[in-house]
């Protein structure tokens, strides 16, 4: 793990392996941020004409590497670029994609120095995220080498290393990135090595290092509590499921948030099985699991002013003879029934017991996490999650907070159809767990979700099946493989409440 630090060092002088800098698009050329001068001076003012002959032209997240001024001698220089975008109007988000760009491209270096523009405290923290977030890599399976190639010193260089707002961006980007990393490692981590039971001994192990309180109710539990979902759709496997709850309550808190997670630690879609392609990158079925307890964690840590309250819903879906079959009906936490139409269509069901458990904490916010459709991928891609809600104002505030984080979030809508289709789907029970109908998948799930949150309280459903899990190569700060969604919008929620 690297270790991160402010200096007011000039990017010429400081002792590092690596300088990363930005190259900003203008025109039809390219044009060198501010606190890069004495740089420029070092190439003899002719860094622009350096980078722009090697190929440079500004395109965020583009990389040019040039040797240090003294070849051998001084840090070697890594450009990137950062769009279009004028000093003034520079995109927090650019610059953490600059930043992980930046780092991925100085390879094996030990030390690295990021010369990027630092205007404000948010400027910092982005670069700071962009840094600890963009060299990770999972390496815990490689039998060759064990470490991992992670620089050990990261170096902001900014004008604003004393600023108090600067210091505490940094250590708000060194908790929330812990947060982020923990939970790649999760999603990483092969279903064999994290069914449910182990992701709630873990969970509990966090949680307690940093001083929240969990609960863990295993399977006797959820039986004795009539927690009908999560049974069901663990019952399939012989790893049996989990709900924990997670809170952390500081004093005088602003508000209340809850957090829940589909926490599915391998999901084969059950007797309805998914194809051979469909399930293999299903162990990351537990990613919003894993967002919601590295949030609450990362929350706490920072010790925002804001109650949380979190459940994270554990289950292995697998087919078996003791499997939920295909017109079963379960009956939910709070007497629902739901007839199982699909048993690939196993989020909803865990989360529904976990939502009504959550509404009994009476919170002034709950939002969910799930990877919980393939629909929502076809709707916004892989890069974008669907944010759901019954109310515009709790989405907005979701969604506000995605923006500022720099996660990508798009409000779909819940159409009163929707539930309609999924009661009068069900000839037996009070719901069918799927409408029937090919269309709207996304839709029909979060209209399901709402039919467990009771009536009064703000809820927002982020539908994460694209962006928890990066089934192509790292780009910016992004590896491959899971990705920590969620876990920035949600710290960012509780910073801005209020
Ligand atoms: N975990 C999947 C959703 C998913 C698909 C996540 C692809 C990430 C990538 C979920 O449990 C599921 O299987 N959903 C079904 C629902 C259907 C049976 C109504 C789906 O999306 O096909
Ligand atoms: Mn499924
Ligand atoms: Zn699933």
């Amino acid at each position: 793990m690297s270790t991160i630090t402010l200096s007011k060092s000039d990017a010429a002088g400081v002792r590092t392996d690596a300088v990363v800098i930005g190259v900003v698009k203008v025109g039809g050329g390219v044009a060198l941020p501010a606190g890069t001068e004495s740089l420029n001076a070092a190439y003899g003012g002719n860094l622009v004409e350096v980078l722009s002959g090697l190929g440079a032209t500004g395109k965020a997240g583009e990389v040019t590497k040039v040797p240090g001024p003294k070849p051998g001698k001084s840090a070697n220089l890594i450009a990137v670029g950062l769009g279009e975008a004028p000093d003034g109007a520079l995109k927090t988000e650019d610059l953490r994609t600059a930043a992980g760009a930046g780092i991925r491209a100085a390879k094996t270096s030990q030390s690295v120095a990021f010369a990027l523009p630092t205007p404000d405290a948010d400027c910092i923290r982005a670069i700071a995220e962009g840094a600890l977030l963009g060299r990770y890599s999972f390496t815990a399976y490689k039998s060759s080498d064990g470490s991992t190639d992670e620089p050990g010193n990261l170096t902001v260089l900014t004008d604003l290393a004393r600023n108090k707002e600067a210091k505490a961006a940094l250590e708000r980007a060194e908790v929330t990135a812990d947060a982020v990393r923990q939970v790649r490692d999760w999603v990483n981590t092969p279903p064999s090595d994290l069914n449910p039971a182990d992701f709630a001994t873990q969970a509990a192990d966090l949680g307690k290092e940093y001083g929240v309180k969990v609960e863990v109710l295993d399977e006797k539990a959820l039986a004795k509590g009539g927690y009908g979902g999560i049974l069901g759709v663990g019952q399939g496997s012989a790893n049996p499921p989990r709900l924990i709850r997670i809170s952390y309550t500081p004093k005088k808190p602003v508000t209340h948030l809850a957090f829940v997670g589909k926490g599915i630690t391998f999901d084969s879609g059950g007797l309805s099985l998914k194809t051979a392609s469909g399930m293999v990158s299903m162990k990351a079925d537990m990613a919003g699991a894993a967002a919601v307890i590295g949030a609450t964690v990362a929350i706490a840590r920072l010790g925002l002013p804001v109650q949380v309250t979190t459940y994270a819903a554990m289950a292995e879906n697998m087919p078996s003879g003791s499997a939920a079959r295909p017109s079963d009906v379960l009956t939910m936490y709070g007497g629902t029934t739901v007839e199982v139409l699909n048993t690939d269509a196993e989020g909803r069901l865990v989360l529904g017991d976990a939502l009504v458990r959550a509404c009994e904490d009476q919170p002034d916010l709950i939002v969910d996490v799930a990877t919980l459709t393939g629909a929502c991928v076809v709707a916004l891609g892989t890069k974008v999650a669907g944010a759901f809600a019954n109310t515009d104002t709790a989405r907005d505030r979701v969604v506000d907070a995605a923006i500022a984080a720099g996660e990508a979030m798009w409000p779909l809508p819940i159409p009163a159809e929707m539930l309609d289709k999924l009661k009068s789907h069900s000839k037996v029970a009070d719901l069918a767990n799927i409408t029937g109908e090919p269309w709207g998948g996304a839709l029909a799930a979060a209209a399901f979700l709402g039919d467990f949150v009771a009536d009064g309280i703000d809820w927002v459903h982020l539908d994460v099946a694209g962006p928890a899990f990066n089934e192509g190569s790292a780009n910016g700060y992004t590896p491959a493989g899971g990705t920590g969604y969620a876990v920035r919008t949600l710290v960012e929620l509780a910073a801005s409440a209020g």
